[in-house]
């Protein structure tokens, strides 16, 4: 048994102890349920195999329905243009429709029974090709703001019916949040000159947020969401790279790196002329999905980086602690503690009390030890040289070069940190490393404990445990729970926590429901799925585990080249949500043609596939997983 892993059991049963007498989880588990988890026959379906159909595969028992497709009109009354989505849609159009790239997503209800609620989900990036037409039709500004519309959030309201989940058309909550949607700036760098730009001199107002990945949710009932890829739309001529600053350059935010034009079409893209505008993304940004006036805000106090997940969770004296990915190979694991209690509830008046908790606290970053042990290290300005001497005035500027600061305190660089989650009932913190094929390379840091794959194909999952079962903890014990992999290549160094776990490849989403159960979300690259050494993998799918068990189940298989992801269940476990993203991403290397055509059919070519929210439920009735 490698060390870390007999240190994290040993470990165990101290925190089962500790967490007994915690009085801030939702209800205090009996001392059994907490040691145990999901029971041992969890989870009850028949697993489906690995699969290439281009279709969603699901369990004998099971069904699928498409729910909330790219184009569809999010419900906003007198605002509901339908249509094929793309070129013949405008970007007036696209503002109040279904974005393109669904991801991070979660459910709300909004009566005691569950049978309504609000779906708030993420719209990550775009498929220019599919949104603009394969001429890359209309002027070249009314483009970038149809991308950026196609980008951003979508509150829609969902009931149950006696045929399944539909949509509700229009709702009063229906509401698009996207890439030039005004947004308020708050906490430590607010304000702050790095923060200032022509169009804003005060700092403090964002056109957008884009590049939406993962999510998280307060104990307050707001949605969080999460600017990951943000760099990639802000660019300049190739000439002015060598101008640029080392802080530049880690945030990947260089002149000639971009991927679009935008810089070209709307100048607040062009790094030359607005160095700070892209400051003012890579945040986490909080939304209130009951009230469609509210404006949402980007909380600087939690750091700036390819923001995966902003997973909340209390601490044992009541403050709200945040676990963030920063998702690029080599970057690291963080963790927000609110200075302020959390007042209890989730209802306006809970809302609008705990509205400035994400504006101040500390932030840490991880290092993970051999051995199995880790330590949080504060980022705060003036301590562990984190000062003007090594390039950090204030602040701000820890916050807004947060990948800077952590890399002088000596945080673990990982491979790929995506999804966060917490275990219901035992506290323990869940999270996925997707994959990392720089590790080890030339150049590159090597192997190490908690990253202990060279060429890292397949990522995995690492689970730890805070000190004293407490979120405030500055040390923790960890473990892997699962290397992802093919067990029949021995290069793949794969490594399951049971003997029948169902095989899989780059965990991206990660999702406890509320019975302890872990949903496993994977975002293999496209080129990769189906072909040596992932061919056994099939396409991107959703796994069900069993963390007391080590039990992995394949639950749902997705379409040709998507990801899937945003998985959320209901909180009676009747109903699973689940975005599918990307389809077809992969252009036939033939035709040239999308490689899927997923959900709406027909003959390759003839109609766009498009990214979904999907709803999978029992015919039966039944609980999800079971
Ligand atoms: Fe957008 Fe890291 O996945
Ligand atoms: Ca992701
Ligand atoms: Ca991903």
């Amino acid at each position: 048994m490698p060390l870390d892993r007999r240190h994290f059991l040993h470990t165990g049963a101290a925190a089962v102890v500790a967490l007994i007498g915690n009085d801030l989880t939702q209800a205090t588990p009996a001392r059994n349920e907490v040691r145990a988890g999901p029971h041992d026959g969890l989870p009850g379906f028949r697993a489906v195999p690995a699969t290439l159909h281009d279709g969603i595969t699901v369990p004998d028992g099971y069904e699928a329905k498409v729910l909330y497709p790219w184009g569809t009109p999010t419900g906003i009354a007198g605002a509901m243009p339908e249509g094929p989505p793309g070129a013949g849609q405008s970007a007036a159009d696209q503002a109040v429709q279904a974005g393109m790239h669904h991801d991070g997503m979660h459910f709300f209800p909004l009566d005691a029974a569950g049978t309504r609620g609000l779906l708030v989900m993420n719209h990550e990036y775009t498929d220019d090709r599919l949104l603009h037409g394969q001429e890359n039709q209309g002027e070249p500004a009314e483009r970038v703001r149809k991308t950026l519309h196609a980008m951003g959030v979508s509150v829609i309201e969902v009931r149950r019916t006696a045929t399944g989940w539909t949509q509700v058309l229009p709702s009063r909550y229906a509401r698009r949040i996207h890439g030039d949607t005004p947004i308020r700036i708050a906490g430590p760098a607010a304000g702050t000159a790095a923060m200032r730009t022509t169009a804003n001199p005060s700092g403090d107002t964002v056109l957008g947020t884009f590049a939406n990945c993962a999510m998280g949710v307060t104990p307050w009932g707001t949605y969080l969401t999460c600017e990951e890829n943000f760099h990639g739309y802000f660019g300049g001529p190739t000439a002015a790279a060598a101008q640029a600053t080392p802080a530049q350059r880690r945030y990947r935010t260089v002149p000639g790196a971009q991927w679009n034009s935008h810089w070209r079409h709307n100048e607040r893209f062009d790094l030359t002329r607005h160095p700070n505008e892209p400051h003012r993304f890579g945040w986490v940004v909080e939304i209130d999905p009951f009230d469609p006036d509210s404006v949402p805000v980007k909380r600087t106090a939690l750091g700036r980086k390819a923001q995966e997940s902003a997973t909340c969770t209390l601490t044992r004296d009541g403050r709200v602690a945040v676990y963030m990915g920063d998702d690029a190979a080599f970057e690291y694991v963080y963790k927000f503690v609110s200075t302020d209690r959390v007042k209890p509830g989730t209802d306006a008046a809970a809302r609008a009390a705990n509205r400035h908790l994400l504006d101040d606290g500390t932030l840490y970053v991880a290092r993970y030890d051999a051995g199995g042990r880790g330590a949080w290290i504060a980022l705060t300005h003036g301590r562990a040289g984190l000062d003007a001497a090594a390039g950090f005035e204030d602040a701000a500027a820890v916050l807004i070069h947060a990948r800077l600061a952590a890399d002088v305190v000596g945080a673990t660089a990982m491979d790929r940190p995506e999804w966060i989650a917490v275990h219901p009932q035992n506290g323990e913190v869940y999270l996925a490393l997707s994959n990392n094929n720089q590790r080890g390379a030339p150049g590159q840091p090597p192997a190490d404990a908690a990253n202990p794959r060279a060429l890292n194909l397949y990522g995995g999952i690492l689970r730890w445990r805070e000190d004293g079962g407490d979120a405030a903890s500055t040390g923790f014990a960890w473990d892997h729970f699962v290397l992802a992999g093919d067990t029949a290549l021995p290069a793949s160094g794969a490594r399951y926590p049971h003997a029948d776990a169902d095989l899989f490849g780059s965990p991206d989403g990660l999702h406890f429901d509320s019975a302890g159960l872990l949903w496993i979300q994977t975002d293999m690259s496209g080129p990769t799925i189906g072909k040596p050494p992932f061919a056994a993998l099939g396409n991107n799918q959703l796994l069900c585990a069993n963390p007391a068990t080590g039990q992995i189940k394949r639950f749902l298989v997705g379409p040709t080249g998507c990801e899937v992801t945003g998985c959320v269940l209901t909180p009676d476990r009747r109903a699973l949500f689940v975005n599918i993203q990307h389809p077809g991403e992969r252009r036939d290397d033939r035709t040239g043609l999308p490689s899927s055509t997923w959900p709406d059919g027909g003959p390759p070519g003839r109609t766009p596939p498009r990214s979904a929210t999907v709803v999978v439920r029992r015919t039966d009735g039944g609980i999800v997983g079971t």
